[in-house]
């Protein structure tokens, strides 16, 4: 396999567990870093309560023809994340269409296939999605069917009730009991074991050339950055241009425009881009601070996995700024099992009880930690009034803090008007939290206003609160850039343009239909002929939230009858006015476009925008066509399953 000869590693599991000694591997497949974090998680448990000897493994990294060599003293634990419409991760892509093939065949053809194999596993969803937690499920169905034996239940989380870290601790300790039964395992007494050592370096400083300060890998740290540009190596792109398309009170919405043209990336409309975001000062400040590291921050460190199948999860040596800065998520929801973790570190007896009372009180964390948004740092800080947590190995926080994770934007441009231009559109986090003092700031979204304000030489840059490193490490980005990489996604127009589409995007959901309505106002202007094109478009007020107010004008002159924009502003009214009503209003057009195969595409809120329209949809054909709700609901699936009706939506 070229993958795995490139690497210089081997694809082989069974090799691979045998000679690191291993009798436990954990698969995950994720795309934004929990199903990993878990996985990693499940592999300390088990190494700590019942001695398993355990590895984490990415099942982008391995074959699986030989599944049916692991013998029955071994395990395998498989935790794996739903994407979008019920798809693998990217990871997880080549495993998926392996296991569930028409065609599995393994390497030594016995009866049932996988009689030997023993696993457990967990599902990541939402269940806001049409097909709830369908990689686990289906991934379970295909292992049951090849003969392998399952250990306690298959779990399943769940993202779309913000249940998801609950769900994993409460399947996870019946399925240890069943594992511990049926494979005879003794649990211990759990000692916390460090997977990484930190080693300072002597002689080396941050103005080192072989300091990495942020740098994503080797060749960003040289000077050398180059395509191909994705997940594991991102684009230090410039930002052309960048606006905001509305600002009322501590609600932002941004307008940014990346300049792809000096790589080799390149983007279709719908397509989605990641941005790779940096942490606040004060957060990088403030997690310093709670650690006694502020003196230390720039001390250059190396960082080396204690177990040979562990990975350090960024380029070293480092510093811990940089760590802290670039690498860790730190202002993340805290998971109450890492609470019970550090209790064991905590600054003195009160702070170790009440910790331990959080890791083992839901209710409690609830109410104490998860409802105030606290984030790592902040909940130390909160826990021991302020005393410093100077006994915590800092390997602690590698293996128990997410990645920091690029966020993904759906592309507010045409690739046909503006193929080395990527338009984002995004609103700004920052909520109000009842009982917090300061609102709550999400990561990418207050660095990208941070860049739009630097890039357009705003004389306050603080005005938000937030300082961030802009220039990169070590400022070598010259002028205003941001690193990125673009997604590919099966959000697409039809190709033929002459097809009618109906576009539902309230809010940010608009950002993808800018991009399709763009494309067809050129396409007319070439002289094609364009489809119907509706657009249905909801905010609060329209002097107040109505994005790309002019734009539509503008398009509406190139496009003439063949495009409309329907507006519902939610907040003008006695009465909330959202775009499902306003379909409802056209219901007769709407049914009629529908039966002339009109494409239908809905875009923003998964949580309860995007499941109203379908209901609301079901309740137009039923009408419309004089058939029974149960029917027109089926035709409704038939039109997803056909891709006549096409979603891009994110809770
Ligand atoms: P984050 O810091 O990631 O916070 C996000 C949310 O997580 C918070 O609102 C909160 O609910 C929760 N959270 C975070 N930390 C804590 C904590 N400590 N305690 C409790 N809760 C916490 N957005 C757009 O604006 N425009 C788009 O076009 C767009 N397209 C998208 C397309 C896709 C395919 C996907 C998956 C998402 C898209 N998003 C889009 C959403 C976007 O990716 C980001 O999620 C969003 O911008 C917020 O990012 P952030 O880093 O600012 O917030
Ligand atoms: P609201 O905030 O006034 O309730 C963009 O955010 C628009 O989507 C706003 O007008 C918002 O209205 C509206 N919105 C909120 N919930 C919605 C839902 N369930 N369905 C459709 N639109 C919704």
């Amino acid at each position: 396999n070229a993958n795995g000869l490139k690497a210089g590693k081997t694809r082989n599991i069974v090799e691979k567990m045998e000679e690191s000694g291993k009798n436990c591997v954990i698969f995950y497949g994720s795309q934004t870093g929990t199903a990993e974090d878990y996985a990693s998680r499940l592999a300390k448990e088990g190494k700590s309560r019942f001695g398993l000897e355990t590895m984490v493994a990415d099942l982008e990294d391995y074959d699986f023809d030989n599944l049916d060599e692991i013998p029955s003293d071994k395990l395998v634990m498989f935790v794996l994340a739903t994407y979008g419409e019920g798809e693998p991760t990217d990871n997880a892509v080549d495993f998926y269409e392996f296991i569930t093939g028409d065609d599995v065949s393994f390497s030594q053809g016995a009866d049932p296939p996988l009689g030997n194999l023993n696993y457990v596993a967990f599902g990541l969803g939402n269940n806001t999605y049409e097909h709830y937690n369908s990689m686990v499920r289906n991934v379970n169905k295909a292992l049951e069917k090849l003969g392998a034996n399952r250990i306690g239940e298959a779990g399943e989380g769940d993202d779309g009730a913000g249940t998801m870290e609950e769900d994993f601790l409460a399947w996870k300790d019946p399925m240890w009991a069943a594992l511990a039964e049926k494979m005879g395992l003794e649990e211990r007494e759990a000692v916390y074991e460090p997977i990484f050592s930190i080693v300072e370096r002597e002689g080396l400083t941050k103005d080192s050339h072989e300091v990495y300060l942020g740098e994503p890998n080797k060749m960003h740290l040289e000077g050398t950055a180059k395509g191909p540009f994705n997940a594991h190596n991102p684009y230090i792109a410039p930002i052309a241009e960048s606006k905001e398309l509305f600002s009322v009170k501590d609600r932002n919405c941004l307008h940014l425009e990346v300049d792809i043209s000096g790589s080799n990336l390149s983007y279709q409309t719908g397509d989605h881009i990641a941005v790779w975001p940096t942490n606040a000062g004060q957060e990088v400040d403030q997690f310093l601070s709670i650690l006694g590291l502020e003196d230390k921050k720039d001390t250059v460190i190396s960082v080396k996995a204690l177990e040979p199948t562990a990975k350090v999860p960024f380029p070293t040596p480092t510093t811990y700024d940089a760590i802290i800065r670039y690498h860790l998520e730190i202002c993340a929801p805290v998971s109450r099992q890492f609470l019970g973790t550090l209790a064991a570190f905590a600054p003195n007896e009160a702070t170790k009880a009440e910790m331990a009372k959080l890791g083992s009180d839901k209710d409690y964390f609830q109410d104490k930690i998860s409802k105030n948004h606290y984030n790592i740092a902040r909940t130390l800080s909160v826990v021991s009034n302020g005393q410093k947590w100077t006994n915590v190995p800092f390997s602690a926080f590698i293996e128990g803090l997410t990645k920091l994770q690029p966020r993904y934007y759906s592309i507010s441009s045409s690739s046909l008007v503006q193929p080395k231009k990527i338009s984002i559109t995004a609103v700004v986090e920052n909520q109000l939290i009842p009982g917090r003092a300061d609102p709550f700031k999400g990561v990418a979204t207050n660095y990208l206003l941070a860049l739009k304000q630097k890039q357009n030489g705003d004389p306050n840059p603080e005005a938000f609160g937030l300082t961030y490193e802009l220039n990169g490490p070590r400022n070598k980005y010259d002028g205003i850039h941001v690193p990125v990489h673009v997604r590919h996604s099966n959000f697409k127009l039809p190709s033929d343009p002459s097809k009618p589409i109906i576009l539902i995007g309230p809010g940010t959901g608009v950002a993808p239909f800018r991009g399709f309505v763009q494309e067809r106002a050129k396409q007319a202007e070439s002289g094609e002929n364009v489809g119907r094109t509706l657009l249905f478009f909801g905010c609060r007020k329209q002097n107040e939230d109505f994005m790309y107010k002019s734009e539509w004008e503008d398009y509406k002159n190139a496009l003439g009858d063949k495009f409309e924009l329907i507006t519902a502003f939610s907040r003008e009214g006695p009465k909330k006015v959202y775009v499902q009503h306003r379909l409802k209003e056209r219901a007769q057009e709407v049914n009629e476009l529908l039966e002339k195969k009109a494409y239908l595409y809905v875009c923003g809120d998964a949580a309860n925008m995007a499941r109203e329209v379908n209901t609301v949809l079901a309740q137009i054909i039923s009408e419309q066509r004089g058939i029974p709700e149960a029917k027109a609901e089926e035709i409704v699936k038939n039109m997803r399953a056909t891709n006549q009706y096409q979603e891009d939506v994110w809770s």
